[in-house]
């Protein structure tokens, strides 16, 4: 199996760990080992009479029953707690898919939801959200795109990185697609929680066996370190994963499972100061984005912590996003890990002081190379 480099984590490896101020991220602001236990109560006690032992293969129960309760209609036999959404995106598509198979997948789409599935030897069939219609996507269009070949449609909302998002109408017309095909659904879910203005959708693997779930503690939690994503399938799709897990990773950590089965308990707390913050700094993003119509060309997310803007004039974006991370301590991440060239994925979930001083040094960039040209 060969898994070309992903642009996306280069870029990543290169400036997220070296730049002061955060305006790439897919995520919110993370929290702290100190601040979670404050906030839900974790008492040094309990930390201490966790059993550094494995974890059941499927998750353990109190983390299987909080995701359950949250996502999956209350079913614990339809989880599993994978090593974020990554393990759980590699071996649901290692399980469902052989070389040869049609994948529909959502373009432009986050690396391994299709580098996984190339890599197998899939052919894969983009399904576009277009930078003319706002990102929005078209479920005619997806249809048309469908054939008896398709084995797996590959979805992404709320989207990283565009922020576009599904109605719920659209929603019930994707669901019509699958059951009338020979077909599963992996419905990323990764942002499930962070939509702006909207309710969240359910989880499809709730309403139809052959959709697949995926989440995490990475983005809506802010709690990326604990490494806990998960998959909700039919108990007879997850049977399918387990080798696969027993090759890669034989199981979570019980110590970042108790962390995330705490977080999920306590989501309410942890939910409303992250969305709080990622709204007021949309608010931000969209009057920033307002004073510099000439420089900025957005549409606002529906979803999510990212939008996917352009700047009139800046055909690659790569320079700018290198020179914003080496003179500016910003980063800022090229829309080329993403198949275009001219955008940006602009992260509005960090820390608003941080978040509004990005924006100072991005406006002041783009000013300086307008003067330049
Ligand atoms: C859409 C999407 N899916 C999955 C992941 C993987 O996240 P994790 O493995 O941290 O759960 C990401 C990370 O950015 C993502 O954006």
């Amino acid at each position: 199996m060969h898994l070309p480099r992903a642009a996306l984590e280069d870029w990543m490896r290169d400036f997220y760990f070296d730049t002061a101020i955060d305006l790439g991220s897919s995520g919110v602001q993370c929290w702290s080992l100190g601040e979670l236990r404050r906030l839900l109560g974790i008492t040094a006690e309990e930390l201490d009479g966790i059993a550094l032992d494995d974890s059941p293969s499927y998750g353990g129960p109190a983390l299987r029953r909080a995701i359950a309760d949250r996502f999956a209609a209350g079913d614990t036999d339809r989880v599993m707690a994978t090593h974020g959404s990554t393990e759980a995106i590699f071996v649901v598509m290692n399980a469902l898919l052989s070389a040869g198979d049609e994948v529909v997948v959502v373009d432009p789409a986050y690396h391994s939801l299709t580098s996984v599935a190339e890599a197998i030897g899939c052919r894969l069939v983009p399904w576009r959200l277009r930078p003319e219609t706002g990102f929005r996507p078209d479920i005619g269009e997806l249809r048309a795109l469908v054939t008896p070949r398709t084995r797996m449609i590959v979805a992404n909302f709320p989207h990283n990185p565009t922020g576009a998002h599904l109605t719920r109408e659209q929603f019930d017309e994707l669901l019509a697609l699958v059951d009338g095909h020979d077909l599963h659904l992996v419905w990323d879910a990764a942002f499930a929680e962070l939509v702006h203005g909207h309710e969240p959708l359910p989880d499809p693997s709730t309403l139809h066996d052959r959709c697949v779930g995926l989440g995490t503690m990475s983005k809506a939690y802010g709690l990326p370190g604990t490494r806990v994503g998960w998959c909700l399938a039919a108990p007879e799709i997850l049977a399918r994963l387990v080798p696969l897990r027993d090759a890669l990773t034989i199981c979570v950590s019980p110590l970042t499972e108790h962390l995330a089965a705490r977080a999920l308990d306590g989501a309410d707390v942890l939910l409303a100061d992250r969305r709080a913050q990622a709204s007021r700094n949309l608010e931000r993003l969209e009057e920033w984005a307002g004073d510099n119509a000439d420089l900025v060309s957005w549409t606002r997310p529906w979803g999510g912590v990212t939008a996917f803007p352009a700047f009139p004039g800046v055909a690659d974006t790569e320079d700018l996003c290198r020179e914003l991370g080496r003179r500016h301590d910003v980063l800022l991440v090229p829309g080329s890990g993403f198949g275009h060239l001219d955008r940006v994925r602009l992260g509005f979930g960090g820390a608003e002081d941080r978040f509004a001083e990005g924006l100072t040094r991005l406006r002041k960039a783009l000013a300086e190379r307008r003067v330049a040209c």
